[in-house]
């Protein structure tokens, strides 16, 4: 039996279940996606996206990184923010962090462990910023946790300082991006009440003018 035999069976048991409770579920699916959600969150495996928000297929467009890292030179990540924001016309970007995150806990620690350290770096130097602050928590547990949200905060940031989202509200449209948390520990979904919705919530020295404009 092949080593996947199980996930097929789950899968068709899975499609199965769905289509009894609505039998043309996956036609009009397959016709368009619509999805309000933009979810950015870690790639970490106990980090489901649909699942913990409990959304069906479609509801959610997702993007998963090591860590929920958003840089302005990954185009990845911007072409699906670009994609969602422009396409799609998604009304919220859902930046979601998790506690006991790996890859956090990696850049605050001395160890190598490969390509992925260069990918870490901005949250080790989040980490070195706001050594003072993490000083402060007395576990590495705690400081951990503590550095998951202020990265998810700084992601939120990052999200919200694109030329997309900026040109999304100069276009008049309705975007909010916020943050929130996940917890591994008891499955709990946190906003952190950081929420971006408009060019004045920005810092003055982040905000552009719409393209083209002197
Ligand atoms: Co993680």
């Amino acid at each position: 039996m092949s080593d996947l035999q199980q996930l097929f069976d789950n899968n068709a048991r899975w499609a199965e279940e769905i289509t009894q409770r609505e039998p043309d579920f996956f036609e009009k699916l397959a016709k368009q996606q619509v999805p309000e959600y933009l979810w950015i969150g870690c790639s970490d495996a106990r980090v489901p996206a649909n699942e913990i928000v409990g959304l069906l297929p479609g509801d959610l467009f997702v993007h998963r990184n090591v860590a929920n890292v958003v840089l302005h030179t990954d185009l990845n990540c911007l072409s699906v923010i670009q994609y969602a924001v422009d396409v799609l016309k998604v009304k919220h970007i859902l930046v979601t962090g998790h506690y006991g995150c790996g890859g956090v806990r990696a850049a605050m620690r001395d160890a190598q462990l490969g390509l992925i350290d260069g990918w870490l770096r901005t949250i080790r130097d989040l980490y070195y910023d706001q050594r003072d602050h993490l000083a402060l928590f007395e576990s590495e547990e705690e400081r951990v946790d503590r550095l998951c949200e202020l990265n998810v905060i700084q992601q939120v940031a990052n999200v919200s300082h694109t030329s997309i989202v900026q040109n999304a509200w100069h276009r008049g449209q309705s975007l909010s991006v916020h943050g929130c948390i996940y917890g591994i520990k008891d499955g709990r979904w946190k906003n952190l009440n950081v929420t971006v919705s408009g060019m004045e919530q920005l810092p003055p020295q982040y905000r552009l003018r719409p393209l083209g404009q002197a």
